[in-house]
């Protein structure tokens, strides 16, 4: 089975040809969301060239505590909080891959609900090309692919284990 193993330089340099992109278009997002687990390392590291406050929610498959009760459609475990107000304001939506699509239709549809008046885009590091079983919003207002890759599996330097043989 053909795998990919992205480094942490990999995906920096990712990001910054990304960041690029978004500079080149004249988008400017007054805020970064990252969409947890995935989401949370690639925020950072897009912080560094396109420097705004990061927010975050966190998803779940499970529905209770024991994890007993997978979903079909992922949970809201963790959402925004109201401190921040994101009314008119730009947010960029982050997270490492676009598989299904599964994700990306949930949370930014619900964050599209609960936001009327907030502009929201996205980002996924990796696009799997593939059929999607999720649909992207048509509010969304962009839409950025860091890299187009085939549906192979993709391991992140994140979830090595040995981090000094990962890749080789
Ligand atoms: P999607 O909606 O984000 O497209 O992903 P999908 O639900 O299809 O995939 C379920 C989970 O599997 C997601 O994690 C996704 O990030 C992860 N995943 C899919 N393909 C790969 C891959 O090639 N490599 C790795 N390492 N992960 C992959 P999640 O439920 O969002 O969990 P979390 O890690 O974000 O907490
Ligand atoms: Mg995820």
């Amino acid at each position: 089975m053909n795998k990919y193993f992205f480094t942490y330089n990999d995906v920096h340099n990712t990001l910054r040809d990304a960041a690029n992109t978004i500079k080149s278009e004249n988008y400017q997002p007054d805020y970064l969301l990252a969409i947890g687990g995935g989401g949370f390392i690639p925020a950072r590291m897009l912080r560094s060239f396109i420097n705004r406050p990061i927010l975050s929610v966190a998803l779940t498959r499970y529905i209770d505590e024991t994890g007993s009760a997978p979903s079909d459609q992922p949970v809201r475990l963790q959402w925004l909080d109201n401190l921040t107000d994101i009314k008119g304001k730009k947010v960029l939506v982050i997270d490492e891959v676009d598989d299904e699509r599964t994700t990306l239709e949930y949370t930014l549809n619900a964050l599209i609900e609960d936001y009327p008046e907030t502009e929201f885009s996205a980002l996924v590091v990796h696009n799997k090309r593939k059929p999607k079983k999720g649909q992207l919003p048509a509010q969304l207002a962009h839409f950025f692919v860091g890299k187009e890759i085939e549906d192979y599996w993709i391991n992140y330097a994140w979830d090595a284990d040995d981090i000094d043989s990962f890749g080789v």
